[in-house]
């Protein structure tokens, strides 16, 4: 751990400088067996500034889903500090970060992670309930406004398991966003869509992004679909292999990249 002198100098340069994200020397290592140990993530540096759309690609077992569950305070990294909107993480409680997550973070994951018995509005509620505790009607309101901006008015109360895996990656998008994160991750959210349920779930984000200036880091395997974002980060073997701001960034309805700046011309 780094003296508090450098925690206090990263929380105003995150005041400063905008930054919803700040990770110096993060490190993890698992257990294994009783005494072994095996490290993962072998010192990240990394800063997200506010609404930034940037890609986590790397080979499969590179520390992908390590990094986002550190960074999604699922997991504890092993050393290094981590300041979420400027707030240093290292010593916060279970309960702090249970709050900081609630408050900060919205996931979308692979695999929705929808109760099925459940509509398509009330997952989306569900975040908001589980703070709050029972529903009241703003709560009903931003659901469904929420339902709306992700193009499922007419599904709002159609059973979660009666939607296409497009559909409820959807609303898996919508309940993420109920809290008004300042940082979603996804991991492999359209991992299991075909292409053109990935591209609109891809335009999606950008849109909520471009709109509300929520950060996002989304982790895929496709190469088209990275090229979709603004930065990408390159993982590879538990270290940033490279990092580059996309200069030919493919939109909404795009087949060819153009650079960006041939993308304001248009
Ligand atoms: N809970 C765990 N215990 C032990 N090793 C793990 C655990 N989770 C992941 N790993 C190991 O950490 C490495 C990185 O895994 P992961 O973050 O899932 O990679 P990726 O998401 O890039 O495929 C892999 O070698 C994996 O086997
Ligand atoms: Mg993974």
């Amino acid at each position: 751990m780094a003296d508090s002198k450098t925690s206090i100098d990263s929380q105003s340069r995150d005041a400063e400088t905008d930054a919803t994200l700040r990770l110096e020397g993060i490190k993890k290592s698992y257990k294994i067996g009783k005494s072994g140990e095996v490290e993962v993530l072998h010192g990240i540096d990394l800063v997200l500034g506010r609404g930034e759309f940037v890609a986590l690609i790397g080979p499969s077992g590179s520390g992908k889903s390590t990094l986002l569950n550190l960074i999604g305070l699922l997991d504890k990294a092993s050393s290094g500090l981590m300041f979420l909107t400027g707030i240093a993480t290292e010593n916060l409680d279970d309960r702090a970060l249970t709050k900081l997550r609630a408050d900060a973070i919205g996931f979308v994951f692979q695999f929705h992670h929808l109760l099925p018995a459940f509509t398509a509005v009330e997952n989306v509620m569900l975040p908001l309930l589980a703070k709050q505790g029972r529903p009241d009607d703003a709560m009903r309101k931003r659901a469904a406004e929420l339902i709306d901006k992700v193009g499922l008015k007419a599904l709002a109360n159609n059973m979660a398991n009666n939607l296409s895996g497009g559909q409820q990656q959807r609303v898996a998008i919508a309940r993420s966003l109920i809290m008004q994160p300042a940082l979603v991750l996804a991991d492999e959210p359209t991992g299991n869509l075909d292409t053109k349920s990935a591209d609109s779930v891809f335009d999606l984000m950008r849109e909520v992004c471009d709109t509300s200036g929520t950060t996002f880091l989304i982790v895929t395997h496709d190469p088209r679909l990275a090229q979709r974002c603004d930065r990408i980060i390159e993982l590879v073997d538990g270290l940033i292999a490279s990092d580059k701001k996309n200069t030919q960034v493919l939109t909404k309805g795009d087949d060819s990249p153009l650079p960006v700046a041939q993308r304001a011309a248009t």
